[in-house]
């Protein structure tokens, strides 16, 4: 883009994901100078506040170190902020006037950026359409998650979207799309041979998804409590996963081509039922050692205390298509658990016509999204030395052993400065989205209205037992006998 002047618009700017997430990337891109030239960042909330006092709610995740000092203050410098009401159009003539202010007049491309409450994000589209855009230069909007609550939520915030905005103009964003091991699985897929010959059900047994937190909801019990985890880590992180590990292969990889193949995938899935799913919900363990381990989800102030919310929830899946027919996909998530970990793992068939009177294990493939990138392949070897014994070992490759000095940038780092170059590759399309509600709304439905108990697993825990016997009854097999070493917390 050459001289032309950005400007990234920070809608909620006084709140929580613009502190945390917000903020901090935008510096982070600056400080690595990987934002173009110009760019300017210009916060709007309701709260009266000055950039210092924006600057010190920031402080505490900004990861400042000493010799950056200087730089950090330049970042401050091109810092705006416009505090005015989100339902009123003077707050946005205001707010347009003064971008047009710091952009000099010039033709700048606006970005803008909604970290607010769904409830307001109609009125703030409507008047940023109406006041806000940029006459000469391109303008984006991003998206943040909850898009509605069910399919016909979703549906009235896309087509207010749609009403406003060019889908091209439209960056929903889902986190997990920014993480690096997500973002290899394209790679791994269809660059190897050896992997994309064996990825389809006359080798593939099971494929299990997981993503486990060992923290309860910490005080978003009561945006977590409207939600629950299916909505909150299921539907978006899980299945975007599961669409990236079962799609075929596009035939490009423009952005448009990749989701083209997702939302295909995606409708060789029927709805769930209730037979699919095992929901859980924490409670306190009386051994914990913290306060926080004592209290179950329901001693959270902000939950009501009747709640039926799973924080833990396992779907088996499956995929109505000539590769996966009879190959379950098992998406697991849980708040409240033993550990923190998402990862990816393909469980290989037994090998047929077996001579080693059953002590060969099957081959896994482990793809490691967090803590502790790796990839991983389980598989059989001869013990070592003397012996004609046979053992479980595996091909590692742990990415803070091979890539060293490589920085792995954070998710909102990337998927950020995917917005400034007008890639959407890692960002959700509404038919996608679509597709998602699709399948998960008739049970979140039937779990609201009838009043679906979650069974109670102990903070701390590995989550409900009835998982466990799921996998067992959907052909993945756990081989206790193996322990990977590759990540220092385990
Ligand atoms: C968010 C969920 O989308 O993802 C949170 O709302 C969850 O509940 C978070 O904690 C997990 O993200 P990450 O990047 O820490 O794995």
């Amino acid at each position: 883009d050459g001289q032309i002047p950005h400007t990234f618009v920070v809608f909620g700017a006084s709140g929580d994901l613009a502190k945390k997430k917000i903020y901090p990337t935008l510096w982070w891109l600056y400080r690595d100078d990987l934002l173009p030239k110009p760019t300017k960042i210009c916060g709007y909330a309701r709260s009266k506040m000055t950039i210092d006092q924006l600057k010190s709610l920031c402080e505490p995740y900004m990861k400042v170190q000493p010799h950056e000092q200087l730089k950090y203050h330049e970042f401050w410098r091109l810092n705006n902020y416009v505090f005015g009401p989100y339902d009123d159009a003077r707050g946005y003539q205001l707010l347009k006037q003064h971008l047009e202010s710091i952009e000099n007049r010039l033709n700048a491309n606006r970005i803008f950026y909604l970290a607010l409450p769904p409830t307001v994000y109609n009125q703030v589209t409507f008047h940023i359409k109406h006041y806000c855009m940029s006459k000469g230069g391109w303008n984006r909007v991003i998206v943040e998650k909850p898009f509605g609550r069910d399919d016909v939520t979703s549906k009235a915030l896309s087509d207010h979207l749609a009403g406003l905005f060019e889908e091209e103009q439209l960056y929903r964003i889902d986190h997990y799309l920014g993480k690096e091991m997500v973002q290899n699985l394209m790679t791994i897929r269809f660059g190897n041979k050896i992997l994309s010959s064996t990825w389809n059900r006359e080798n593939i047994a099971c494929v299990l998804i997981t993503f486990k937190e060992p923290f309860g909801t910490q005080g978003r019990g009561g945006y977590f409590d409207e939600f629950g985890i299916i909505r909150d880590v299921m539907q978006n992180h899980l299945l975007q996963i599961l669409s990236l590990v079962a799609m075929e292969k596009p035939c490009s990889c423009h952005p448009d081509d990749i989701r083209d193949e997702k939302v295909k995938v995606l409708k060789c899935i029927k709805p769930l039922e209730l037979s699919d799913m095992v929901l859980g919900q924490y409670v306190g363990n009386p051994d914990g050692s913290t306060a926080e381990e004592q209290c179950g989800y329901l001693d959270d102030p902000t939950v009501s205390k009747t709640s039926n919310t799973p924080t833990y929830a396992m779907a088996v899946i499956q995929i109505n298509n000539e590769r996966w027919q009879g190959v379950p996909f098992i998406l697991r998530c849980g708040k409240a658990l033993n550990e923190r970990k998402a990862e990816v793992r393909i469980q290989y068939q037994d090998v047929p016509g077996d001579i080693f009177e059953g002590n060969s294990k099957r081959n896994e493939l482990v793809i490691r999204v967090q803590p502790g990138e790796a990839l991983y392949f389980k598989m059989m070897t001869k013990s070592p030395g003397i012996t004609f014994d046979i053992e479980e070992t595996e091909l590692d490759l742990t990415y803070e052993h091979r890539y060293k000095h490589s920085v792995l940038p954070d998710a909102y780092e990337r998927l950020i400065l995917d917005v400034f170059c007008g890639s959407q590759m890692h960002f959700v399309r509404s038919d996608e989205l679509r597709e998602a509600w699709r399948i998960f709304t008739p049970i979140l439905h039937k779990i609201e209205h009838e009043r679906i108990p979650p069974i109670p697993y102990a903070y701390g825990s590995r989550g409900p037992t009835e998982a466990d016997r799921k996998c067992v009854e959907n052909n993945f097999i756990y081989s206790a006998s193996y322990k990977w070493h590759g990540h220092k917390a385990d």
